[in-house]
């Protein structure tokens, strides 16, 4: 199987033009945040959701994917800014290789950044008619839900599944659904199509969430671009730490309590809190939930036409947990 470099690789022609529909788009008079938002751009990413975008144009049409890119620039402008946000809130200071944002020009500067990012989206996204930007407005509207239900529940040792899943679902789960449906929207396609792939794309996105999450304890911080262990530092309780809490022992339990709560923060706090969701299944368990999703999501898939995208598309899903696999540590 392809990892995603290579899957990055045969999609290059169709991400430089991402890249340069993202330059076009955030062009201003002011050079101070015209470089602010092109190094953020520059950094790269993975350019998921864009790409995601184009994939579900292509199956839904046959136009060019051209035309589609204005929008596929939106939605990663959208999740850009809604980074840019996020490394604030979470105090990160890299991202993407780099100095996060607001690290480099302040936090007042990194706002603006992320503000200005998000008006230039929509306009991106209103060339696509109503019906398009309502959906881009929506999964954005969802973004900020999922952020606030998480910032409402740091630090809560109680939290249950089915609140996680709410989170993950409203910040990441629907604004992939959203790139897959604003896309099949705008290429006019048929409406079986379209409610499949955004099915995909939602089961896709609640892996890829999961995923992260599990990545943040066990990832390699060079390969991601970015630090690890920034919600346990954060008191951002994420699937495999509500698994740990409720099958651990009482001695391990009361380790995993005192790191979270800041009792307990000796030099290897983190191996110790690695330790013991090692020793509950909790990683294996998180992982299996994500396999489960992107399993769902290849299922929506089942009825489309065969083409060379839907099958980049199965691979992408595919990535997505193989990401774990790479990682050799589950
Ligand atoms: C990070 O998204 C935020 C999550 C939803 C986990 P990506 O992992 O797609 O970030 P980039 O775009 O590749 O930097
Ligand atoms: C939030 O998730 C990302 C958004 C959807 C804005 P994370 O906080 O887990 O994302 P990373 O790990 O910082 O990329
Ligand atoms: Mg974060
Ligand atoms: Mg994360």
């Amino acid at each position: 199987m392809k990892n995603f470099s290579e899957w990055q690789y045969g999609l290059r022609d169709k991400i430089n033009e991402v890249n340069s529909r993202l330059l076009e788009s955030i062009k201003t008079d002011q050079v101070y945040l015209f470089d602010m938002a092109k190094y953020t751009i520059d950094a790269g990413g993975k350019r998921f959701r864009p790409l995601l975008t184009i994939l579900s144009y292509e199956i839904s049409c046959d136009e060019s994917y051209e035309k589609i890119l204005d929008l596929a620039a939106g939605y990663e402008l959208i999740h850009t800014a809604s980074l840019i946000h996020d490394d604030i809130i979470d105090k990160s200071k890299y991202r993407r290789g780099r100095e996060t944002l607001y690290s480099r020009d302040g936090i007042d500067n990194a706002i603006v950044v992320g503000d200005y990012l998000f008006a230039k989206a929509y306009e991106l996204g209103s060339r696509y008619g109503k019906e398009v930007s309502k959906v881009m407005a929506d999964g954005s509207s969802h973004l900020a839900e999922g952020q606030i239900i998480e910032a409402m529940n740091i630090g809560n040792l109680g939290l249950n599944v089915e609140t996680y899943n709410n989170i993950i679902k409203n910040k990441t789960a629907y604004f992939f659904s959203a790139c897959a449906e604003g896309a099949t929207i705008a290429a006019g396609g048929n409406k079986t199509v379209r409610n499949k792939l955004t099915d995909f794309a939602f089961n896709m996105g609640m892996a890829f969430q999961i995923t992260d999450d599990i990545l943040d304890i066990v990832g390699n911080e060079k390969e991601m671009g970015k630090p690890t262990m920034v919600d346990l530092n954060h008191d951002v309780i994420t699937l495999p730490i509500i698994h740990a809490l409720s099958h651990s022992n009482s001695s391990d339990r009361d380790i995993l309590v005192n790191i979270l709560t800041g009792k307990y923060y000796a030099e290897d706090y983190k191996e110790k809190f690695r330790d013991v969701l090692f020793k509950t299944g909790s990683l294996e368990y998180a992982f299996k939930i994500a396999k489960g999703y992107i399993l769902k999501s290849v299922e929506n898939l089942n009825g489309i036409g065969r083409s060379e995208d839907l099958g980049l598309l199965m691979d992408l899903a595919l990535i997505v947990v193989d990401r774990i696999n790479e990682s050799g540590v589950i």
